[in-house]
């Protein structure tokens, strides 16, 4: 039986970093499941999908095939077998899947892929429903979030440390447009399971979430 581990919240409270150091540190998978919809959401880009239009977008994911592989323990993650893990991280692919995500089409197709990947391996799995929906009997979950402001100045030290221009007061606005989208989504909103642990991760480094993920861990393990 693999043991597994659901941290949901919502963008820029430190999930990615803190999600892969821990799984690291507890020699487990890190599935970044934010990735998969950045992948669908960069092929309906490219495709120029109308996603509006059920049966245009029903068409398009039919073409796309999403799949994950772990090169030196990084995940990378495939759209019609090509790597397209450096292309995800743009302004754009993000406002796309923040709205692409919010389609049942798109959320059904990402389901089957994450559970399987659970029921094989010791997965620390992030996203925004897995403690509620993919892994709703995970060993252990947590919810991490952060204020809007932490997040913003977190997205733009990001931003500027890959020499892209940052704008706080625009990313804010764009951090809560999206929280308020993923919310407010009639499929799989953004919701801390009644089960998982609350984490604000506000006033707290990399390294203190990170160790308290472990421990929360290592504590339900042994138990
Ligand atoms: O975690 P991230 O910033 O890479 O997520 C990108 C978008 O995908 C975000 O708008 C929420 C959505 N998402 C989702 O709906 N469900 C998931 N399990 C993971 C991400």
């Amino acid at each position: 039986m693999s043991f597994t581990i659901a941290i949901d919240g919502p963008a820029g409270a430190g999930k990615s970093t803190a999600a892969r150091l821990a799984a690291k540190n507890l020699s487990f998978i890190y599935v970044d499941t934010g990735a998969m919809y950045r992948a669908i959401a960069l092929g309906l880009l490219r495709n120029g999908t109308d996603i509006e239009n059920k049966s245009e977008l029903t068409e398009t994911l039919g073409k796309m095939e999403v799949s994950i592989r772990y090169v030196e323990g990084e995940q990378h993650v495939y759209l019609n077998g090509e790597d397209v893990s450096g292309l995800i991280r743009t302004e754009r692919v993000s406002d796309m899947t923040s709205r692409s995500s919010a389609i049942p089409e798109v959320r059904a197709k990402l389901t089957s892929l994450q559970r399987e990947l659970a029921a094989r391996e010791n997965v620390l799995m992030d996203g925004r429903d897995i403690g509620t929906m993919i892994l709703p009997d995970a060993d252990l979950k947590i919810y991490l979030t952060a204020s809007v402001q932490t997040r913003a100045r977190r997205r733009c030290l990001e931003l500027t440390q890959k020499g892209e221009p940052c704008s706080l007061e625009e990313i804010e606005k764009d951090i809560s447009e999206r929280d308020y989208r993923d919310e407010h989504r009639e499929t799989a909103p953004l919701r801390q399971a009644p089960d998982a642990v609350l984490l604000d991760t506000s006033d707290m480094t990399i390294e203190e979430v990170v160790a308290k993920i472990v421990s929360l861990a290592q504590g339900r393990m042994k138990s």
